[in-house]
Order: structure tokens, then C-alpha cells, then sequence
């Protein structure tokens, strides 16, 4: 598709569109204005936005809302990230939101990313959301309309007032697509499934006695408590994909450094769980997915990796997927935030050696400068880290 490509991958589009979805959630449709047609999207990915702000322009990912197989146009759909107490307001939803305006262009680059719905999966599919964490999940939704898969869409939110494409979910229920709203503050004209807060009991009398794959999205303390939840029902963490939509982090790891959270709201399942047992805690299959070792990152050369500032050499050795991974696994904290090289926060100084990317940098770094999250080395290198 290289003949719709404009300067590094972005394209213009053109805002046909603006919806308000929520008190706090606008969407933007969004249609190329060279007329070429949709790069493809997977139900999940994001798009890059270039946001012009004073000088120096910055990059905001959104994921796509709408159905991946429309052809004639990407939809968005953005919270208002208001500041407040003297902090500043969001850079770029606020821009969406505040002055973006029908007709407007917006530089947009190509799909990324991999929290992906798994289309070659069989499994009964449970979408988990919190807030605007939604979004993707919308678009998975669209897309396991069109397959024989039960579908559990479950999303939480504070009520009614914030609760974005509400009417477009439940457009999409059927005998095998269920939609449960759980609201944790809801007021007299709502309507929703249970109130407080997503908890064991309610997700085991939702839930299926089956063996799933989930998708999780939503604010972290969210994802944290859904992410150990799932564990304690058995869910084996091989079916758990997941996406921050701050900076990329391990919910394994959030939730092992986490001190037990004591939950203020009243729970959502009023009833005691009626199913103690699922299939899955003694499907062999499903732990023989749980028990799976990942499989060691080939090692594009053995070589060995010098952190000049911090005075540490370690080998290469296959076992970090990236040279971020392998300064973190040393102790070391670079910077970082999107992890796919995206947002060039990992950028640094390769002093000497080569690398190589595993996945292209959306805009290349200048001579002499890497990006640690995508990329492995080539032999020995040395980075001024
Ligand atoms: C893969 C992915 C997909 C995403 N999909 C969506 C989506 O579908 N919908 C969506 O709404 N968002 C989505 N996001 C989040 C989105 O990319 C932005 O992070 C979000 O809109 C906030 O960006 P911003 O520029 O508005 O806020 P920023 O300018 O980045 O600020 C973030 C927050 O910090 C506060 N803040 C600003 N300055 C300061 C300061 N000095 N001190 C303290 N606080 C400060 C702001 O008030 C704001 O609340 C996604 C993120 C990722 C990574
Ligand atoms: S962390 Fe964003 S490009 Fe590396």
C-alpha cells in the first residue's frame, strides 16, 4: 500500500464525523482524504494520531472502535482526560475533544499493535472492559458477530452518564452474545446489570463452565483486580490477553508487587456463587496451556550487551525479548512507555555496534541513536545506558 503512504507512514484523514457518546467520550470517523482505501485493521489494533501541538508535534494511540471489516471509514472513541486542582488537561484528548471539528485532518498512521482478537480460536470469548477501556472491545465485538463463538461482553463503568456505545453493544446481542453492565455508582434512570464493583461471584455466575480466552482492558487497579480474579476462577494466564492503555506494563508483575487492595464499593453479585467447579480446573488441556514455558527468544547473534553508564555487561543470550527487557532483567531502569516503538521514549545512544528491529520504528531514530523496546543486537554493542 505504499502509494498511500505519505511523510513516515502518516496519512491525512478527514474527520466526517463527531459523536458524543458520554458526558466525558467522543468518537471521531475518520476517512483518508486521498482517497486510497483503510489500511487493514485487526479487531484490537490502534492507530497513531499526530497531534500539532506549538512545535513540536506528539503522538497519541487510539484504538479502532468500529467494525474492522467497514471499509469506508475508522472510528475512535476518546474520554476527555481533564486536568484539574491546577494539573493541565490531556494534550491530546483535550485537542480531540475541544477543537478538532468536522472537516478537519488529522495525520493518522497504520494499525499496530497486538492485542489482537485470536480469529482462529473456537473458544467461547469473554471481552472484560473498565471505562474507555471498551473501545477494542467493541471492534472484537463486530468481528465474533460474524463467528459461532460465545461471546460474554462484560464492561464496567461508573453509570449511565459515562457509559459510552451502550446502544451499538447491545445492537449486537443475540442467544450467543450476552452483554452485562456492572455500575459502580448508578443513578435512578440507569439500567444495568448489577451495581459495585466486578467481583469473583459475579463473573462465576456470568461466566461460562468452560474454557475461555479473555480480553481485558481498562485502568489499571481495574485490570489488576480482574487480572487476579480470573486466576483465582483458574483461568490460566496463557488465556488472558491484556492492553494498557497508559504505558505498556506486566500485570503479572503489577500484581505480585501489589499490597491487597481492600475494596471500599459493595461488590456487584448480590448472591452467593452457585458454581464452586469449572470444567477448565481439571481440563488437561487448558493447563497444559498454563504450564507452557514460553519459548526462548532466538538470539539474533550471541554477543554481548554493554550498559556504558551503569558499568554492566551481560550476554545475550535469548533470554530478553529486547534490549529493554534485558537492562530491565539487570536491574536497570531505563525510560520507556509504549513498548513498540511507537512513542521513541526508549531512545539512546548506541555508542558502538549494530542492532536490528524486530519490529520498524514508526518514525526512525536519527544516526547513532536506537530504540531499546524493538530492537535486539547484532554481535556486541555497547549503549550509553
Ligand atoms: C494502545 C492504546 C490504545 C488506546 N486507546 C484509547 C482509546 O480507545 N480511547 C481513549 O480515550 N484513550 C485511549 N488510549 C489512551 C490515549 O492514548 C491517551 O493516553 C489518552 O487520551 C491521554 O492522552 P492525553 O494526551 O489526553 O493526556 P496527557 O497529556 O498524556 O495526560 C494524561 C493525564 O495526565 C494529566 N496530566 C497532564 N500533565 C500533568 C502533569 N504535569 N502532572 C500530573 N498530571 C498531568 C492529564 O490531565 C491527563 O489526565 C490508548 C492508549 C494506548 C496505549
Ligand atoms: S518505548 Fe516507545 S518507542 Fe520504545
Amino acid at each position: 500500500m505504499a502509494q498511500h503512504q505519505s511523510e513516515n507512514g502518516f496519512r491525512a484523514f478527514r474527520v466526517t464525523k463527531k459523536r458524543v457518546e458520554s458526558d466525558i467520550i467522543t468518537s471521531f470517523y475518520l476517512e483518508p482524504t486521498d482517497a486510497g482505501p483503510l489500511w487493514t485493521v485487526k479487531p484490537g489494533q490502534y492507530i497513531t494520531l499526530r497531534v500539532p501541538v506549538a512545535n513540536d508535534p506528539v503522538l497519541k494511540t487510539y484504538s479502532v472502535s468500529s467494525d474492522p471489516s467497514d471499509p469506508s471509514h475508522y472510528r475512535i472513541t476518546v474520554k476527555r482526560e481533564a486536568g484539574f486542582n491546577g494539573v493541565p488537561d490531556g494534550v491530546g484528548s483535550c485537542w480531540l475533544h475541544d477543537q478538532v471539528a468536522i472537516g478537519d485532518t488529522i495525520d493518522i498512521a497504520a494499525p499496530r499493535g497486538v492485542f489482537c482478537l485470536d480469529e482462529d480460536s473456537t473458544r467461547p470469548v469473554v471481552l472484560l472492559s473498565g471505562g474507555v477501556g471498551l473501545t477494542p472491545m467493541v471492534s472484537m465485538l463486530h468481528c465474533l458477530k460474524h463467528s459461532a463463538r460465545d461471546v460474554y461482553f462484560l464492561h464496567a463503568c461508573e453509570n449511565g452518564r459515562v457509559h459510552a456505545l451502550r446502544d451499538e453493544v447491545m445492537a449486537q446481542t443475540s442467544d450467543r452474545i450476552q452483554a452485562r453492565f456492572v455500575y459502580r455508582m448508578p443513578e435512578d434512570v440507569d439500567q444495568f446489570d448489577a451495581s459495585g464493583m466486578i467481583d469473583k461471584a459475579f463473573l462465576q455466575s456470568t461466566l461460562p463452565i468452560d474454557d475461555y480466552d479473555v480480553y481485558l482492558c481498562g485502568p489499571v487497579p481495574f485490570m489488576m483486580a480482574m487480572y487476579g480474579l480470573l486466576q483465582e476462577l483458574g483461568v490460566p494466564k496463557a488465556r488472558i490477553a491484556y492492553e494498557f492503555f497508559g504505558k505498556a506494563a506486566s500485570l503479572d508483575q503489577l500484581v505480585s508487587k501489589a499490597a491487597p487492595v481492600k475494596v471500599a464499593t459493595k461488590a456487584a453479585s448480590k448472591a452467593a456463587p452457585t458454581v464452586q467447579a469449572l470444567t477448565f480446573l481439571t481440563d488437561p488441556d487448558a493447563w497444559a496451556v498454563a504450564d507452557e514455558t514460553p519459548a526462548p527468544v532466538q538470539a539474533a547473534s550471541q554477543g554481548q550487551v554493554n550498559f556504558r553508564k551503569s558499568d554492566a555487561s551481560v550476554d545475550w543470550d535469548g533470554s530478553a525479548n529486547s534490549l529493554l527487557e534485558l537492562a530491565e532483567n539487570c536491574g536497570l531502569e531505563p525510560e520507556f512507555s509504549c513498548r513498540s516503538g511507537i512513542c521513541n521514549a526508549c531512545k539512546c545512544t548506541l555508542v558502538s555496534g549494530e542492532v536490528e528491529y524486530f519490529e520498524q520504528p514508526l518514525i526512525a531514530p536519527e544516526k547513532g541513536k536506537v530504540l531499546i523496546c524493538c530492537s535486539r543486537p547484532k554481535g556486541t554493542v555497547v549503549l550509553d545506558i
